[in-house]
């Protein structure tokens, strides 16, 4: 009596214990503080895979919910209905050889002492293989062919009924519900990739089906295979569920990715996106990804470095500059080599080669401002200084008969000077050696006016006395509305300390170099007036200072003179282009003052101030004649002296282009003919 009054309680509390644990569970991956019960090598992995084998050969590994599941409401009453889902993914170490599979149990005790691993899946042995005091229901996911077992294939679904002898086998596929028949697709369990497993148990129908996917597919409709039997016999009122796998001699990892059971009612879906990921398949794509792709990924970057390193210090050569300390307060003057390299695209618009070197066209990218880029070589770093300091200080003149110098860039060996552009070049392509396009007297007249009072500011206008010591026609230059601009400052300086030892000493251009500058090499304003008086001669008569005219050397001045002497016909002394529009009165006083200004005696020159008046007619043309003699004598060159200075300027040169300057000077101070 009581004893049967503590057996009716101890039921009542075992299903009070089984009722509190519930009747389902669900894993969406796996970690310690939800871990089954593990035995022989299972483990969880960090990232939460549920690892059955781990790669080791003949080992059985077991995975067990940890609470007994009550499968009966009593221990003879009929079996209830159960459900399960899981996902699993076996990995062989080589893709198309197999080890053993997977096997969904439901069993009496958790784990199997005395089970074999390999084709015995960890379940069984040779001696109860079979034997129905087993108890054990499993679903195996097959890919071994075990003959002794019966198996059909090594990739084959079964369900096993206490033993290996599968009650009922298929090939491992699906049907898919794709609406086309709901044909056959098959499956490869060891094909590395993640599937879905249903088991599903109805207690009224007493019916098994296994339903088989790819991983994230829908569930199929259709089940993979289907059992009818009455499991009452085999499953007890409490069982454990869990996993077995085993390995034999070839290498396969076998996980489960996420797993949920429940009695009377379908297993929860599983969280597909919560599940973790399956590692790679097989070990030789990473050795591979190792030993080629880190290689070339090295050597690429590498390359890309070195590529990126050199590409870094060409570039760096290439715009390289030179700034010293005292640069720094030139600020503004001071331009950088890059942006000049931008501005003229490379120096690429030659706009003409002078003695100084090339002038490129280019145009500011801040500004729009187009310029003019003078790349002057200059090899000592001696005077430099100074002369980028003379530079700059021409750099604030300001005269619209000057052209503006803006700035300068340094480098090594090379000075770049930057000028305001001059869009209609320079005056001596309008003038000689038949010249497409000439200008008309009045134009000719503006520009010797405009020049002269450039001169003139230069001379007595600024702060400074700025002696120019290079003035001829193609150093002036024409701006857009044809004003005459004097260009290239203090180039003299920098041929003075320039290296060419052939142009040493020699300062301003033959044939505009007064007498007594060569004698003394003192560059002086009447110098300048010397040197505007060949000018002017030249814009009126377009004639170079010095030409050879059948075989003979014409010396502009002596013509010129010749032409007044001639019984005072000096206009025919007048360009032969300039045909009529001009007004005769401006062309006498142009040649007259052109004469007055080659004295050779500076003191009998006039200055730039009286020439500008006479140009203006701010004092009249008769008082020209009376104020300053013209005479032969002071025209003529009376000494030879300074001439063995000046042939010093042209050491021993056999270039035919010396040797004629040296004939041409040589008559040129030998005095008359
Ligand atoms: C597999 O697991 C066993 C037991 O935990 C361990 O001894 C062995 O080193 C593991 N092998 C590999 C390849 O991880
Ligand atoms: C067992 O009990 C549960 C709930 O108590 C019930 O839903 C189920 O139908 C019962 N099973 C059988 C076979 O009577
Ligand atoms: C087979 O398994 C049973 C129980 O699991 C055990 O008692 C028996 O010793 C095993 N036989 C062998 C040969 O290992
Ligand atoms: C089945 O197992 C039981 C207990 O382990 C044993 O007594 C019995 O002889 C076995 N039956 C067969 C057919 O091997
Ligand atoms: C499925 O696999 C079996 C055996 O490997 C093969 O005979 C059959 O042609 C395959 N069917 C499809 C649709 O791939």
């Amino acid at each position: 009596m009581i004893s049967k009054l503590v057996l009716a309680l101890l039921v009542l509390l075992r299903a009070a214990l089984l009722s509190c644990q519930g009747t389902g569970f669900a894993f969406n991956g796996f970690s310690s503080s939800n871990l089954p019960d593990l035995d022989g090598i299972a483990e969880v992995t960090p990232d939460g895979l549920l690892r059955l084998t781990n790669g080791t050969r003949q080992k059985a590994g077991h995975a067990f919910y940890p609470s007994p599941i009550a499968f009966k409401n009593s221990s003879d009453a009929p079996l209830n209905s159960f459900s399960t889902a899981f996902v699993f993914g076996i990995i062989p170490e080589y893709p198309t050889l197999s080890g053993h599979g997977i096997v969904f149990v439901v069993a009496p005790q958790k784990g199997f002492p005395g089970a074999r691993p390999s084709q015995y899946l960890g379940l069984f042995n040779e001696t109860n293989n079979g034997n129905s005091t087993n108890h054990v229901f499993a679903v195996e996911l097959d890919t071994i062919q075990s003959t002794e077992f019966q198996d059909i294939n090594d990739n084959h679904v079964g369900i096993d009924l206490n033993g290996l002898d599968s009650a009922i086998a298929v090939p491992a596929g699906y049907y898919p519900d794709d609406g086309a028949g709901n044909k056959f697709q098959n499956l490869s369990l060891i094909s590395g990739r993640a599937m879905q497993v249903w088991v599903d148990y109805d207690g009224a129908k007493k019916q098994v089906d296994v339903t088989l996917a790819p991983f994230k597919a829908e569930r199929p409709s259709k089940p993979l295979v289907s059992l009818t039997r009455d499991l009452s016999s085999i499953i007890n009122d409490v069982m454990y569920v869990g996993f077995s796998s085993s390995t034999g001699s070839v290498l396969t990892s076998h996980y489960i990715l996420g797993w949920s059971f429940q009695m009377n009612g379908p297993a929860q879906s599983l969280a597909m996106s919560k599940l973790p990921s399956l590692p790679r398949i097989g070990k030789k794509p990473v050795s591979r990804l190792l030993t080629i792709g880190v290689p070339v990924l090295c050597i690429s970057f590498a390359a890309v470095l070195v590529t990126g390193l050199v590409y870094y210090i060409m570039r760096k050569r290439k715009f390289a500059e030179i700034l010293e300390d005292w640069e720094r307060e030139y600020g503004p003057h001071r331009f950088k080599y890059k942006d000049l390299y931008i501005a003229t695209r490379g120096f690429r618009e030659l706009l003409g080669t002078g003695g100084f070197g090339r002038v490129y066209k280019g145009t500011l990218p801040s500004s729009k401002m187009e310029i003019a880029v003078k790349r002057v070589s200059h090899d000592s770093r001696q005077g430099i200084k100074e002369f980028v300091a003379e530079i700059i200080s021409i750099g604030r003149l300001r005269h619209r008969n000057i052209v503006t110098l803006l700035g300068y860039c340094r480098r090594k060996g090379e000075l770049l000077l930057v000028y305001d552009y001059m869009p209609n070049g320079s005056l001596d392509r309008y003038l000689f050696n038949q010249p497409k396009v000439t200008l008309n007297w009045t134009q000719r007249f503006r520009v010797i006016k405009g020049v002269a009072s450039g001169l003139f500011y230069l001379h007595e206008g600024w702060e400074q006395i700025v002696i120019h010591r290079d003035i001829k026609a193609s150093n002036v230059l024409l701006d857009a509305e044809l004003n005459g601009r004097l260009g290239d400052f203090g180039l003299a300086r920098l041929y003075d300390h320039g290296t060419d030892p052939q142009t040493t000493h020699v300062v301003g251009t033959l044939g505009y170099l007064a007498p007594e500058h060569t004698r003394t090499g003192k560059a002086t304003k009447a110098t300048d007036v010397f040197a505007f008086g060949a000018f002017l001669l030249e814009v009126v008569t377009g004639r170079r200072p010095i030409e050879t005219r059948g075989g003979e050397d014409v010396i502009l001045v002596d013509y010129v003179y010749s032409c007044w002497n001639n019984g005072g016909a000096i206009m025919e002394a007048k360009d032969p282009n300039l045909q009529e529009g001009f007004v005769a009165e401006e062309v006498e006083l142009a040649l007259k003052l052109g004469l007055m200004c080659s004295h050779s005696e500076p003191d009998a020159r006039p200055t730039m101030r009286q020439v500008v008046q006479f140009l203006e007619g701010d004092v009249p043309v008769q008082e020209l004649s009376s104020s300053l003699s013209i005479s032969s004598s002071g025209l003529r060159f009376k000494s030879k002296e300074g001439f063995d200075e000046f042939a010093m300027s042209f050491p021993s040169s056999t270039d035919k282009g010396f040797s004629t300057t040296y004939s041409v000077a040589d008559s040129l101070l030998s005095g008359g003919r």
